[in-house]
């Protein structure tokens, strides 16, 4: 009896350890194979030493910095691959990614300038409605830098907003200077625009939108974010970070770059590091008028890589991977729903590559024990929400993994 037993687990685990490889291989698989897996998935037998995720050790299932986890575009790769021998040069131009991020966005490029030479179609393109920075992250900070830095300056951001631009802002007045920064609170967990316009004071420099949102993965329509900015002054920037924006779930919804070409005082912020999947390439853009561009430069400290450049270029023109990404993501988010519902948990219904989840208890021992399972995510905001946690897009038999844990620990502590 014992040795049936053993025989029966033995044989469901060599059929995983088959259906993993396989599924890591990329092979075919069978219709048999399929509802195998599925059932596999569904008896909760998944754990995260069954998982080697791309990019990181096997055994690790992270869920906790809203990465791909299906990794970048096949032809990014390969566009690094052919760029890579050339590295011992200063690179000037070489691809056009600016003539990539017009098509994806769907803005116009001016005409190339009559002499070519570093300034030609490539790298240093000017008169461009696009400011290449080296990750996103590097665009905020320069903004910062740029817009409240010298003091006798004002910030207004929400206060579960993604934070960056102020939490400068807070390091310079640690530093001295006269800045003055607004949290406005949110409603229902989406920025509150109208607490927003009427925080606005002769002092502010900059209002920061982060849409959707991070944390929370709220979204704003394109007509409430441009009844917004026609609201606000034309000498206050508006910071529109767009981070996510490729995860709406609405194939038709309007982003607001349309609104960098109406409104001089408006910039979009994008990354390479989300749908794109290149976090460690480092590599991010401002859509925004030349008045905000003369500004930013005043404070480059350097400039975005060749490599990346080069796979930006090939990941703007990779449709099928921005679509299995989006794919990827719309099944993590309905089967999360799907499974807090069951759980009688809230959850914020998330546009984004990542979803908050209130688990009714304490959330720090609950994340330290799924960590020592192998799965990690993030309470990031447990000042302010400390029963909940932010747990980021994984693959299919990641989410699977995640929820096998989350349920075991919640069982478990009290
Ligand atoms: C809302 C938001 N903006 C900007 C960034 C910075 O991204 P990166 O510097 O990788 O482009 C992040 C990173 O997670 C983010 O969540």
């Amino acid at each position: 009896m014992l040795n049936r037993m053993k025989e029966t687990a033995d044989s469901g685990l060599s059929r995983r350890r088959f259906l993993s490889g396989a599924l890591a291989a990329g092979a075919a698989l069978t219709l048999a194979d399929r509802l195998a897996l599925a059932q596999t998935m569904a008896s909760g037998g998944l754990t995260a030493k069954d998982i080697h995720g791309i990019g990181v050790e096997p055994g690790l299932v992270r869920m906790a910095l809203n990465e791909n986890p299906i990794g970048p575009s096949p032809r990014a790769l390969e566009a690094i691959a052919e760029h890579m021998f050339n590295i011992n040069r200063y690179s000037f131009g070489g691809g056009d990614i600016y003539g990539a991020l017009a098509e994806f966005d769907g803005l116009e490029l001016p005409p190339p300038p009559r002499f070519g030479g570093m300034g030609g179609g490539g790298r240093f393109r000017r008169e461009a409605p696009f400011y290449i920075t080296a990750g996103s992250g590097a665009l905020l900070s320069q903004i910062a830098l740029t817009y409240l830095s010298k003091g006798g300056t004002e910030v207004i951001e929400a206060d579960m907003g993604y934070g960056d631009i102020s939490g400068d802002a807070e390091n310079y007045q640690e530093a001295g200077l006269d800045v003055n920064i607004i949290r406005t609170p949110m409603k229902d967990y989406r920025h509150d625009l109208d607490a927003m316009l009427a925080a606005i004071t002769p002092k502010t420099s900059v209002v920061v939108i982060t849409n959707p949102n991070n944390p929370t993965g709220t979204l704003l329509s394109f007509e409430e974010t441009e009844k917004f900015v026609a609201a606000v002054p034309e000498d206050v920037l508006v910071v529109i970070d767009e981070a996510y924006i490729h995860f709406v779930r609405d194939p038709q919804y309007r982003t607001a770059a349309s609104l960098t070409t109406k409104y001089e005082n408006v910039i979009v912020t994008r990354t390479f590091s989300k749908v794109f999947g290149m976090p460690a390439m480092r590599l991010g853009y401002g859509i925004c008028s030349q008045s905000i561009q003369e500004k930013l430069r005043f404070y480059r400290t350097g400039s975005a890589n060749a490599l990346a450049m080069v796979a930006g270029e090939a990941s703007l023109k990779d449709r099928n991977h921005y679509d299995r990404s989006r794919a990827v993501v719309q099944h993590f988010r309905d089967r999360l729903e799907d499974e807090f519902t069951k759980m009688g948990l809230e959850y914020i219904p998330s546009e984004s590559n990542f979803m908050m989840v209130d688990l009714g208890k304490p959330s720090m021992n609950i994340m330290r024990e799924m960590f020592r399972k192998g799965v990690m995510v993030t309470n990031r905001r447990r000042e302010q929400m400390p029963t909940w946690i932010r747990v980021s897009s994984g693959d299919e038999r990641e989410t699977e993994v995640f929820l096998n844990v989350l349920k075991e620990t919640l069982g478990k502590t009290s």
